[in-house]
């Protein structure tokens, strides 16, 4: 597998020319501390270069048929299913993600443009029942999807390329240009990604990478009235502000959860232990549907507790390019000492640690808490990190409110062998997805994906996000004339 001595310094992409930073910052492996790539940081004057381009290519790619966007797309997974083991290892490398995880996320990557391209062809509009009204007697009506333009696109470091897929994919597929701001700790899936679409034949200028910093790149994007849309995934304080800036541009925002399991009894403990520890600690918790808080029922709490921590301390902690390792660093030493911190914190105020809460090398250990109170800190804010508060309850009911004392509502999940409480859960709680005998991070790439509250507005998973990035347009046609 290697490291990525290979990447030296980028270059912005811009109206499909690579273009030379004004400024360069180097870019380094969380885990190793190894220098990896420098890494352009674009300036306003190249967002505005960015969006100009964007805004040209936007007509060119209005004007491709539904089966020349769709050709792009397919090409693209193809040149992506080519070479899955160097994409697999650009993330490890940049975003410290266990290589076995990474190479799922570009086997998932390729289904994502799939699934574009399969959504590029299947464009459908209504016809209207015009006569259902007084008035609209001979007369047709129907509705097309049009394309919106320019789309800023702002991705996060967890998934650097099945996220810069869900957004960049049904952006093609519905006719739409691209300037995509990746996040700043992982960037070169990005630039590799501006490669293969290359090489897939998409028109110049409908994708256009710009790095650098979101008070520049970020706002510039967001304020810039030529970009009719801003898609945004990451974290809540960000996306309030885009959402308060943004002025009459749509906005879809995926934000974060602190997402919560309910476990009752009656269950297989075995089993569900080993998915929890799955969902808890895939990725060191970096996911925004990551198990943070989990609820069992008083009668198997104790014996799920104890399934949960032996899981948990099988995990072999270590190098993200061992194909052993299933946690590793996360993505900042800064990030490791503020989930520390928010662990003794909880401990000095009465939680006890039942695993973890060490470093071992530079890797956080999966810590697991009980006797957590719902305002400490690693229970109602996001933590994104491996840290778990295992919880107590009665009875369903208290479960759910208790999964529903949140800011936050993503997804919930619930595993029960019992059909009432499993229709209670999905008609009470308050997040976007439920799932039934499942943990809540369980995702496919064409499910509708996102939340309420404070984990945002709007949907991602292919279908849904081309109906963000399309306005739908009426047609009436008086046969009388
Ligand atoms: C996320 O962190 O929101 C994405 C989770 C996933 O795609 O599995």
């Amino acid at each position: 597998m290697g490291t990525l001595n290979t990447y030296t310094k980028k270059h912005l992409y811009i109206g499909g020319e690579w273009v030379e930073g004004e400024r360069y910052v180097p870019l380094f492996s969380p885990y190793s501390g190894e220098k990896l790539a420098d890494i352009p940081q674009g300036t306003k004057e190249d967002v505005d270069r960015a969006i100009g381009a964007a805004e040209e290519a936007a007509y060119l790619m209005r004007a491709l048929s539904s089966h020349e966007r769709a050709g792009v797309l397919d090409r693209l997974a193809r040149l992506l299913e080519e070479r899955q083991d160097e994409a697999a290892a650009i993330i490890a490398n940049e975003a410290a993600k266990p290589i076995k995880a990474a190479r799922v996320e570009v086997k998932r990557t390729i289904q994502t443009y799939r699934f574009a391209a399969m959504e590029a062809r299947n464009r459908y509009g209504e016809t209207l029942p015009m006569d259902a009204a007084p008035g609209g007697e001979n007369r047709v009506g129907y509705t097309v999807r049009e394309p919106i333009g320019v789309i800023g696109a702002i991705t996060p470091f967890n998934f650097p390329m099945n996220l810069v897929a869900h957004k960049v994919g049904p952006a093609i597929a519905a006719g739409n240009s691209v300037v995509l701001k990746p996040a700043s700790a992982t960037p070169l899936s990005a630039f590799f990604l501006a490669e293969l679409l290359e090489e897939a034949g998409l028109p110049k200028g409908a994708c256009n990478v710009v790095t650098g910093s979101g008070r520049v790149v970020g706002d510039r994007l967001v304020k810039d009235t030529r970009v009719k849309m801003i898609t945004f995934t990451g974290s809540a304080e960000t996306g309030i502000g885009i959402r308060n800036q943004a002025g009459l541009k749509k906005v879809t925002l995926e934000l974060g959860s602190n997402a919560a399991l309910i476990v009752d009894e009656g269950v297989d403990l075995a089993d569900v232990a080993k998915r929890a520890v799955m969902g808890a600690f895939a990725y060191q918790g970096q996911v925004c549907i990551s198990i943070q808080r989990i609820y069992v029922h008083d009668a198997v709490y104790q014996a799920f507790l104890r399934a949960f921590v032996a899981e948990t301390e099988k995990l072999k902690a270590g190098d993200p390019l061992d194909s052993a390792t299933d946690l590793s660093s996360l993505i900042t030493k800064e990030d490791t000492e503020r989930a520390l911190s928010w662990v003794q914190e909880a401990v000095d105020s009465g939680a006890v640690l039942e695993t973890g809460g060490t470093v071992e090398g530079n890797v956080m250990r999966p810590t697991v808490l009980t006797n957590v109170d719902r305002d400490m800190k690693v229970s109602c804010k996001e933590v994104f990190a491996p840290v778990v508060v295992i919880n107590r309850i009665q009875s369903i009911d208290e479960g759910i409110n208790a999964v529903n004392d949140s800011r936050y509502g993503l997804q919930a999940g619930i595993f029960t062998p019992n059909i009432h409480h499993a229709f209670e859960a999905a008609d009470q709680l308050h997040v976007g997805g439920v799932l039934i005998n499942d943990i809540p991070t369980y995702r496919v790439d064409h499910m509708p994906y996102g939340g309420v509250k404070e984990s945002g507005t709007g949907r991602e998973g292919i279908r849904y996000s081309v109906d963000e990035m399309t306005e739908m347009k009426l047609i009436i046609v008086n046969k009388n004339k």
